[in-house]
């Protein structure tokens, strides 16, 4: 009762789309997951202000996901409220300089439309995300990257919700890492800024579709939720579990991608439980065998 008498003032008052039980599921690239008690999509920054001094006067828990490209989502679901930086958070904002391309990219825009933008309009310095799914929010939470660079190479500022208010951010007031970046787990990324630079059209499509072209040969299709753990110093994580043997083998429904071993797959069938206990197993064979201790890549939502 308590949780449908929040889901109608936050529908009301912050009028953001709402929805009881929502499965986990449908908002995950595993497929994986329980459903929410409360869903929440909320309509832009003020909506989302609303949404959570809502959630904070009634102490009600929340929690916030962007694509859910990179989640682990426990089969139990999750208490109090999941919201999800998406719909109301879409905007490209261009402020084209002489020399540079400046962006404002609000934090539920997809990687790929960037990169649409960035090929249309020959602008460089986001070729090193091409084929990287989720969104901006995301991708600057967890400091994205590739071979080819980083998030933090090209990005300029963010803008947060952190506290109760708005803040802002510049590149160099942030500690950025490799598939990180160290902030407060409940600073919500509302946009970021990036600077790109006017480059030759057709140099700029080739790379991206070169690249795109690549990962498709090196990296699995189907339901899973990108590299599992993060690599080593030096090290590439899926070699050394292909190394131990573990391409091919399953729990349940999870299994060990034959393509590339830092991927783990979801046959369809696949529980949170079969994941976690195939990604133990690998975890504590990995350290026996090699010393080395995997970090995990993903990120876990409910409880495990
Ligand atoms: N390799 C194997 N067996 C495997 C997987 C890889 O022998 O099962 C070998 C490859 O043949 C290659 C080396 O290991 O010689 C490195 O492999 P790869 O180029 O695929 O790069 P990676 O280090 O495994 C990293 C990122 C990927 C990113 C690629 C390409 C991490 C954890 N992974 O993978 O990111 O796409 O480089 O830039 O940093 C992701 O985070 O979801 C992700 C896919």
């Amino acid at each position: 009762m308590k949780t449908k008498i929040l889901a109608d003032k936050i529908s009301k008052i912050a009028g953001a789309q709402v929805r009881l039980n929502e499965p986990m599921s449908s908002h995950t690239s595993l497929k994986i997951g329980g459903s929410a008690d409360i869903f929440v999509s909320p309509r832009g920054i003020d909506s989302l202000q609303q949404v959570i001094s809502l959630a904070t006067a009634d102490n009600i828990k929340y929690h916030v996901i962007g694509n859910g490209t990179n989640l682990l989502v426990s089969d139990d679901g999750v208490r109090g409220i999941v919201i999800q930086i998406k719909e109301g958070f879409n905007r490209i904002i261009r402020k084209m300089r002489r020399e540079e391309a400046v962006i404002k990219v609000e934090a539920g825009v997809p990687l790929g439309k960037i990169l649409k933008l960035a090929k249309d309009e020959g602008l460089s310095g986001f070729e090193f995300a091409a084929g990287i799914p989720g969104s901006i929010g995301g991708a600057v939470c967890m400091n994205a990257s590739t071979k080819l660079g980083a998030v933090s190479d090209v990005l300029h500022s963010i803008e947060v919700f952190s506290g109760g208010k708005l803040q802002k951010f510049k590149k160099d007031e942030l500690d950025f890492r490799y598939r990180e970046l160290n902030i407060d787990s409940k600073t919500i990324i509302l946009n970021a800024v990036f600077c790109m630079n006017f480059g030759n059209k057709v140099k700029i499509a080739e790379t991206i579709d070169k690249f795109i072209e690549e990962r498709r040969n090196a990296q699995p299709k189907g339901k899973s939720a990108g590299c599992i753990f993060k690599n080593p110093e030096n090290r590439s994580a899926g070699k050394i579990i292909d190394e131990l043997g573990f391409k091919g083998q399953k729990i349940g429904g999870a299994y060990v991608s034959d393509v590339h071993a830092n991927f783990i797959m979801n046959d369809g069938t696949a529980t949170c439980a079969d994941f976690i206990a195939l990604i133990r197993k690998i975890r504590k064979d990995v350290e026996e065998k090699s010393g080395i201790k995997l970090e995990y890549e993903i990120k876990f939502l409910g409880n495990m």
